[in-house]
């Protein structure tokens, strides 16, 4: 049986899954949550509830975060400052890389230890070996916090640097939205002559199966950094994409999703570029500091 007190600040749809869990798990767990009602079904299932932040604070030894976004976290964390000194607090609301280090540089001015995570998971598979989670920041917080975090998933520590969760999740979330609007681009273009959304969907399926293997050398050209290995150039994929943009606007669908990318390309082309490997695209989106 598990040890240990911990604190669940917010009572969502995520922040419920994770305080039944850990509960589930044997761990003695206080909840507080703005709409009071909603502590209800977990001081049901043994659960506590506070009246405060700094209630709630008092009674953990870690303090799980998981309210709505960084404004709410800061927010509620500040006045309980002082109840929280000495404690580890991860933060699981989704912030960006920024917002995860200004929360960091706060509790280390109030000897709070921190921990910034990512859920990469929705709140059904918390529990399950399907959840990933990331964390980043105070290595020696993570290792207390460590085996009530395992219980919620995969737990991955990303390093020090407390934006670095943030990152990553809002990396491969980027990798999702963009893969997602060309699932739409294709249904759209399909949908002109009658195909049903779902039957495309299970040919673009199995197109990115095939494409997804090519990810990695994409990413060995960009390692290598000199952009010449012969393979697709800028001006091959100007003209391909240059085609996909004429098929949709011929078929009545808007290319307003593709045209950004076909800029990137031809401003590399008048920069000279047009014989590189198309990947060289990684330069137009890195803004100088
Ligand atoms: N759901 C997911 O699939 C998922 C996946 C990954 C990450 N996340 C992240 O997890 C966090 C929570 O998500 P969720 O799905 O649990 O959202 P949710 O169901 O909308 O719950 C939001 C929580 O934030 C609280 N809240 C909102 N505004 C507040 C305020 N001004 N002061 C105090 N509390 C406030 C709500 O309290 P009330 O009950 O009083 O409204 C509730 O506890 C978010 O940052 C989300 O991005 C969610």
């Amino acid at each position: 049986m598990p040890t240990g007190r911990i604190t669940v600040l917010g009572l969502g749809a995520m922040g419920s899954a994770i305080a039944a869990r850990l509960r589930d798990t044997g761990y003695t767990t206080t909840v507080w949550n703005r709409t009071a009602a909603k502590t209800a079904p977990h001081t049901a299932a043994g659960s506590t509830a506070a009246a405060t932040v700094p209630d709630a604070a008092d009674a953990g030894d870690v303090v799980l975060v998981v309210l709505l976004d960084h404004g709410t976290v800061r927010e509620h964390l500040e006045p309980a400052a002082a109840n929280l000194k000495g404690k580890v607090v991860v933060n699981l609301t989704t912030t960006t890389p920024d917002e995860a280090r200004s929360t960091a540089a706060w509790a280390a001015d109030h000897g709070i230890a921190y921990l910034d995570g990512a859920v990469m998971a929705t709140p059904d598979m918390i529990g399950t070996p399907a959840a990933r989670l990331l964390y980043s920041g105070d290595e020696n917080a993570y290792a207390i916090a460590g085996p009530a975090l395992a219980a919620l998933g995969g737990a991955e520590f990303t390093g020090a640097d407390a934006g670095l969760a943030s990152l990553k999740d809002m990396a491969l979330l980027a990798a999702m939205d963009l893969m997602l609007l060309g699932y739409l681009q294709a249904v759209a273009m399909m949908r002109t002559v009658g195909v049903p959304a779902v039957e495309t969907a299970g040919e673009v399926e199995s197109w990115l199966a095939a494409m997804l293997p090519h990810g990695k050398e994409v990413a060995a050209i960009v390692d290598g950094g000199a952009y010449d290995t012969g393979g697709q150039s800028v001006d091959f994929d100007r003209r391909g994409l240059a085609s996909i943009i004429t098929a949709s606007r011929e078929q009545g669908v808007s290319a307003q999703l593709l045209e950004p990318h076909l800029r990137l390309l031809d401003e590399l082309s008048a920069t000279g570029h047009g014989a590189s490997d198309w990947p060289r695209i990684i330069d137009r989106l890195t803004i100088p500091k």
